[in-house]
């Protein structure tokens, strides 16, 4: 597969990876138009792209995936040659809280999206997540052919549309390919999520929550290398087939914390260990030989992408203030404030 597709329809586009894409996307390839729908959740944000809007190449549609009408009739009215589904609700803590929601959009919205590219002939990619492989025993790497494993209500939908995406290229033969990314950080990612929300804490002198022992390991990945790994599989990719996206290489979380700390020179003694996320995954770690095989490489090591993120926080408090000051304030205490009251450090 090596055209350039023209006519996109970028689902979740205001959210954190989604925005970051669109902005490298229409960068590589002004030739594009997309057309950006996105239902514009607490976490999809307009200003994810404010500079954006206006111009003549990107649309934005506030609307639901699970709308099929919708989807149907932008497609047609917009020539859609590819559709990249980022849409998802997507923190494993508020699947906990909250799960069905998980399934409405993660699911059966992934769903609708695949009857409509198989009524129209549109090819579909779709991004999915390491954590399909669940929690990855000490010495193994994921690999694409792995069997799926999820232990959350997130991962867990997130493996169900997997599935449904893999099921419509062998039944209908639709042209359809998955990326399976890391744990992303970088600009723009809500602060209920790990790196943003210790940046925030710290750079607020806010006590920093860390789940249990704090030793899970995850592969931190700067969102531009999850773009260009995106990018390199719409052009290069194999349809029907499955790449994992990351930097292959994990650390702790209380090496991340450290590097956060030590990066906007907050004192340590923030940390604090806090009653654990129920089922939190030890481990997840990925072989990324696959998409490498298609010329790919990561560019940001996984240390120097956390530090990147964290300073980023700093530099934009214009971004994240007016959200942690919103609605925000409610998750967090029902989140955090029984934890942090019985912090066991
Ligand atoms: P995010 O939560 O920042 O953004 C999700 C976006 O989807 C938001 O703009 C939201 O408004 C939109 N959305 C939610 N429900 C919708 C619906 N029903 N219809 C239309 N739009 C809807 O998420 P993210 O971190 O940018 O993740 C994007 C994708 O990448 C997700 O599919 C996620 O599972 C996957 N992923 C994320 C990571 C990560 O580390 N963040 C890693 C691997 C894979
Ligand atoms: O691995 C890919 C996944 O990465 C994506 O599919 C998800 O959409 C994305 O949210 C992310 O999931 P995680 O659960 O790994 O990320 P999160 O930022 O929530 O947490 C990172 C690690 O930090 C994890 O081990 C849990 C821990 N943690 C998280 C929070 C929010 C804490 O210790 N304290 C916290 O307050």
């Amino acid at each position: 597969m090596t055209s350039s597709p023209r006519h996109i329809l970028i689902t979740g586009g205001c959210g954190f990876i989604g925005s970051n894409f669109v902005r490298y996307w229409l960068d590589r390839h002004p030739e594009s138009r997309v057309v950006v729908l996105d239902k514009l959740t607490y976490a999809g944000r307009r200003e994810n792209l404010q500079e954006r809007w206006g111009q003549p190449n990107l649309t934005l549609v506030v609307g639901d995936i699970g709308d099929q009408d919708l989807v149907r009739r932008i497609c047609v009215e917009h020539g859609t040659d590819l559709i990249v589904n980022f849409a998802a609700e997507t923190h494993v803590d508020q699947s906990i809280l909250g799960p069905l929601v998980f399934t409405d959009t993660n699911v059966r919205g992934t769903h609708v999206l695949l009857e409509v590219a198989r009524e129209l002939g549109i090819r579909l990619h779709h991004i999915s997540t390491d954590e399909v492989y669940g929690h990855i025993r000490d010495g193994h790497q994921s690999v694409e052919s792995d069997d799926l494993s999820p232990r959350s209500p997130y991962a867990a939908s997130k493996a169900a549309a997997d599935q449904l995406v893999q099921a419509y290229a062998i039944t209908y033969g639709l042209p359809v390919t998955i990326t399976r990314g890391a744990n992303n950080v970088g600009p723009y990612q809500y602060p209920e999520k790990a790196v943003p929300l210790f940046s925030t804490n710290a750079i607020l002198g806010e006590p920093i929550p860390v789940y249990g022992d704090g030793l899970q390991m995850r592969d931190y990945a700067h969102v531009h290398d999850h773009c260009t790994g995106i990018e390199a599989v719409l052009l290069h990719g194999k349809t029907g087939e499955v790449y994992n996206v990351g930097t292959g290489r994990e650390m702790t979380n209380l090496e991340m914390v450290d590097i956060v700390l030590d990066t906007l020179g907050a004192d340590h003694a923030l940390v604090r260990h806090v009653t654990d996320r129920p089922g939190h995954d030890r481990r997840y770690s990925m072989n990324v030989d696959k998409l490498r095989a298609l010329g790919w490489a990561p560019t940001y090591d996984p240390r120097q992408a956390v530090a990147e993120a964290a300073r980023w926080y700093a530099d934009n408090r214009w971004w994240w203030e007016p959200i942690r000051s919103g609605e925000f304030r409610a998750y967090y205490d029902r989140q955090y404030a029984e934890r942090l009251a019985g912090h066991t450090s």
